[in-house]
C-alpha cells in the first residue's frame, strides 16, 4: 500500500507518524490514548469524529434510536468519517511533522464491520484504503481486555455497545486474528489494571516500537 504522505511537506522534515488505539468496548483507549499523546507532543484525534462533519456522522452511527441502519450503510458512514477526519486533519499533521495519536482507525472498521457484521473483509479493507488515499497507522495498539471486565465497565449503552454479547465476541476474535496476521504493525498491550499501569505497558510498548 502506497503512502502519498511521506512524500508531501516540507523538504527534508520528517514525516509524523500515526499511532492507532484499537480494542473491545470500554477497553481503555481513551484514556490510553490521550495519555500516550501528552507523552509524545502528539496530535489527538478520534473515529468515527474527529472533524465536525465526522462528529454529526458519528451521533448517527452511536443513535439507539437508529435502528435499521444496514451493515453496508454503516461501514459507508465509517468510511465517509475517516474520509474526512484524514483530509482534514490526519494528513495535513502527519505531512508538517506532527506525530497523530488516535482513539480508534481503520481496524475498528474490519473488527467490526468485517468481523462483527459479517461483511468481507477485503471489501471494508478497500472501503478504507480508498477513504484514506491508502494511509494506514505505522503502529497499532490493541488493548486487550476480557468482554467480562469490558462489561463490567459499561454504564448507558449506545448502538454499538447494545449489540450483544455474540457481536462483541466475534470483534474481539477479529482484534485478536488482525494483531497476529500483522506483528510488525501491531502491538497488544494487557489493558487489566490501574490506568498507571496500562500506560507504562503502552509507553514500554511503543516507544521500543517507534525507535526500531
Ligand atoms: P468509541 O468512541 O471508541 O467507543 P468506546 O469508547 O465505547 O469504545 O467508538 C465508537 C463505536 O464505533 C465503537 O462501538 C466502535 C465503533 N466503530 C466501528 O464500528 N467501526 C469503525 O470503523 C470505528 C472507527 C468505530
Amino acid at each position: 500500500m502506497t503512502d502519498a504522505a511521506a512524500s508531501e511537506g516540507t523538504p527534508g522534515r520528517t514525516r509524523g507518524r500515526l499511532i492507532a488505539f484499537e480494542g473491545g468496548e470500554a477497553s481503555g483507549k481513551s484514556t490510553q490514548a490521550a495519555r500516550l499523546a501528552n507523552r509524545l507532543g502528539a496530535l489527538l484525534t478520534r473515529e468515527p469524529g474527529g472533524t465536525a462533519v465526522g462528529e454529526r456522522i458519528r451521533d448517527l452511527l452511536l443513535d439507539r434510536a437508529v435502528a435499521d441502519l444496514s451493515d453496508r450503510a454503516e461501514a459507508l458512514l465509517m468510511a465517509a468519517a475517516r474520509a474526512q477526519h484524514v483530509a482534514e486533519v490526519v494528513r495535513p499533521a502527519l505531512s508538517a511533522g506532527q506525530d497523530v495519536v488516535t482513539d480508534r482507525y481503520a481496524d475498528s472498521s474490519l473488527a467490526y464491520q468485517g468481523y462483527g457484521r459479517g461483511l468481507d473483509l477485503d471489501e471494508v479493507r478497500s472501503l478504507s484504503a480508498w477513504a484514506t488515499e491508502g494511509l494506514w497507522a505505522d503502529v497499532v495498539v490493541l488493548l486487550d481486555v476480557s468482554a467480562e471486565v469490558s462489561a463490567s465497565r459499561l454504564g448507558a449503552l449506545d448502538r454499538f455497545e447494545a449489540a450483544g454479547p455474540e457481536f462483541h465476541r466475534n470483534v474481539l476474535a477479529g482484534f485478536a486474528a488482525l494483531a497476529q496476521a500483522d506483528p510488525g504493525r501491531w502491538v497488544v498491550v494487557d489493558g487489566t489494571g490501574l490506568p498507571d499501569e496500562v500506560e507504562a505497558r503502552v509507553w514500554d510498548a511503543v516507544s521500543a516500537r517507534l525507535s526500531a
